[in-house]
């Protein structure tokens, strides 16, 4: 069993009801849900504006870090890339800039709302090289080896299926494909009540996932940022240069 799991499911009593409701063994293993996760998606799939204001302004630490954090992804013209989790599109269009000519971006979200206004924003600001994704809570949906590179960016403690995404996502990457986390630090008694209460694990149980779906840890840094850790990992399948 993955170390996620046996976390995730916080004893066996969530287990038991999910048996109860008729959930085959197998099936609830991987029905890994973090309820808050289910809750917190639901209100993403509201006004997207009112989101742009509350993701991209100056005091957010990854928007305030939002350039140091592209060039980490370092993206070149040409590459083909997803952000996964993408909200209002914030990173995309960063992301547009860096593989022009040639390149595309994948803004991927299970949230209607923000894809449209991502596709939205895009339009209004002549940015031709973003495809807005409509996800789905287990896949992308994107093409497999499709993409070069993968961000991740305070959405991986919303995905309620984080086991189905990561091994989609796995065949989505090309040889030599490189993803980014970031994601909050979550250290029981010490990390701020928001992120004990929303975030479901810390980095060492989501670094855990990562080498569970055949993920190898190629860079750690967790100075850049006071509550937050960015990784950067390579699929254990591919190349290394
Ligand atoms: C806190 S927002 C972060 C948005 C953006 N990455 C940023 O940092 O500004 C999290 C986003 O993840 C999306 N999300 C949750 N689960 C997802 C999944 N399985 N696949 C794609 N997007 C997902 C939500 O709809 C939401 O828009």
């Amino acid at each position: 069993m993955h170390v996620f799991t046996r976390k995730y499911w916080g004893g066996g009593l969530a287990l038991a009801a999910a048996l109860a409701g008729g959930i085959h063994w197998a099936a609830a293993q991987q029905q890994i849900i973090t309820p808050s996760a289910r809750e917190l998606n639901k209100s993403f799939d509201a006004d997207a504006s009112q989101w742009a204001g509350r993701f991209e302004h100056e005091g957010r630490a990854i928007y305030d870090k939002r350039y140091e954090i592209l060039d980490y992804m370092h993206l070149k013209p040409g590459m083909d890339a997803a952000d996964i989790g993408a909200g209002t599109g914030l990173f995309a269009r960063l992301m547009a800039q860096r593989v022009a000519p040639g390149g595309t971006i994948y803004a991927v979200d299970i949230a209607k709302a923000m894809v449209d206004y991502t596709a939205k924003m895009a339009e209004e600001q002549h940015i031709t090289n973003i495809k807005a994704v409509l996800g789905d809570p287990r896949s992308p949906r994107l093409a497999p080896n499709s993409v070069d590179f993968v961000s991740i960016i305070d959405s991986y403690h919303h995905f309620e299926y984080p086991k189905d995404m990561l091994l989609e996502i796995s065949k989505d990457l090309r040889p030599n494909g490189v993803l980014m986390l970031v994601d909050f630090k979550r250290i029981d008694g010490v990390s701020k009540p928001f992120i004990l209460n929303m975030v479901r694990a810390g980095e060492g149980t989501f670094t855990d996932e990562f080498r569970n779906a055949g993920f190898e840890l190629i860079e750690e840094r967790d100075d850049m940022f006071p509550d937050n850790y960015l990784l950067r990992f390579r699929h254990r399948g591919a190349k290394v240069e």
